[in-house]
């Protein structure tokens, strides 16, 4: 190749390329770019030498310095539980209304609670614990079956109506269209629960539904249905539905009913974490004091 033309006024060499008489200058790289970009490469060999780097099939190079970002997570976590250690004897130590009497050990608690709920409870009681149709709220003071500390502990504990443990919380309203009551009866007995829960009904049936509800329901739902949490028969004198308050949704409780089940977490979680549980949905709002009843 002929030495390259040399552009007259810079006398910098061009590289030939001319476009309609304007000719490209070939300028040398800045020498202090040049350096950098020498050094980078230098850094970029040295780091993949010390540092993990090259992809091999089922890991990488470990590089000479050891290491590993799984290495400092491990000692993080380590550290962390031998902080909480102590928090966690505490807990066991403890029983529930000593947890709640002291400030630090319920804001630990219930800290601990919360994110046990959104791995083991929000799937059926819904992150902000607000509930669905038969599953309930549990921001509200409406209970099924008791909140004061000790009474949802044993709900966690034990579960609802769940097979698998022989302590569990139990009962069972019987399904009222097999022979008990006629669909006339029925749909009387439902107009007497829609005025027991202030809403629009048919006066004169709900009248013919009073004294069927008398007999066949007061035992559980009591006589004004007020409820009763022995039996977590809801109270039906309130406008909050476990299932809904509709006409249609209630005649076929009645006629058939539903029963929610909970699984028991004892055995599941361990006590320290059902504690926990406990603290957290007591704390939400409606939790209740022993002598509260
Ligand atoms: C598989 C669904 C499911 C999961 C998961 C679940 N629950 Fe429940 N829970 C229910 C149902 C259904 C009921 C109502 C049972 C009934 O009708 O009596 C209930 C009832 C309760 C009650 C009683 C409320 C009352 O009014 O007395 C508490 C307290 C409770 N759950 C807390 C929890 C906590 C805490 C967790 C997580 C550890 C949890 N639940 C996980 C389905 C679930
Ligand atoms: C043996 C006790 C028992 C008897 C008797 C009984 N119930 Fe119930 N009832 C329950 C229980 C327990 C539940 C809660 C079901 C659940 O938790 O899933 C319930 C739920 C209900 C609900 C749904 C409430 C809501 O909040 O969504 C209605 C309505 C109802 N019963 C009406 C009646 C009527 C009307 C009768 C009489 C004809 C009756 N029950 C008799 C135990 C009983």
């Amino acid at each position: 190749m002929a030495t390259p033309e040399r552009d007259s006024i810079t006398g910098t060499p061009t590289t030939g390329h001319e476009w309609d008489g304007i000719k490209e200058l070939n300028t040398p790289l800045p020498r202090w770019w040049l350096w950098t970009f020498y050094a980078t490469i230098v850094w970029a060999i040295a780091y993949s030498i010390a540092y993990p780097a090259w992809p091999l099939i089922n890991t990488a190079t470990a590089g000479l310095l050891g290491y590993s970002s799984r290495a400092d997570v491990a000692r993080d976590i380590a550290d962390a539980r031998l902080a909480q250690g102590k928090w966690l004897e505490r807990i066991s130590t403890s029983d529930l209304d000593q947890i709640a009497a002291d400030p630090e050990l319920f804001a630990f608690a219930r800290a601990g609670g919360a994110a046990s709920f959104r791995l083991y409870c929000v799937q059926c009681h819904g992150s902000g614990a607000a509930g669905a149709r038969g599953y309930p709220n549990l921001n509200d003071d409406d209970w099924l079956w008791g909140g004061t500390l000790e009474q949802i502990h044993k709900t966690l504990e034990n579960g609802i109506r769940f097979t698998g443990d022989p302590d569990t919380r139990d009962s069972q309203m019987p399904a009222f269209a097999d022979g008990i009551l006629t669909p006339a009866q029925i749909s009387d007995v439902a107009e007497y629960v829609l005025k027991l829960g202030g809403q629009t009904n048919d006066a004169v049936a709900a009248a013919r539904g009073e004294p069927l509800f008398a007999e066949n329901c007061a035992s559980c739902h009591g006589e004004t249905g007020e409820g009763n949490r022995d039996l977590g028969a809801p109270r039906l004198s309130d406008p909050i539905w476990l299932l809904n308050g509709s006409k249609d949704a209630i005649v076929a409780q009645i006629s058939n009913p539903r029963m929610g089940v909970m699984p028991a977490w004892k055995g599941r979680l361990d006590e320290n974490t059902i504690k926990q549980l406990a603290i957290y949905v007591h704390s939400l709002g409606g939790g209740e004091q022993p002598d509260a009843q």
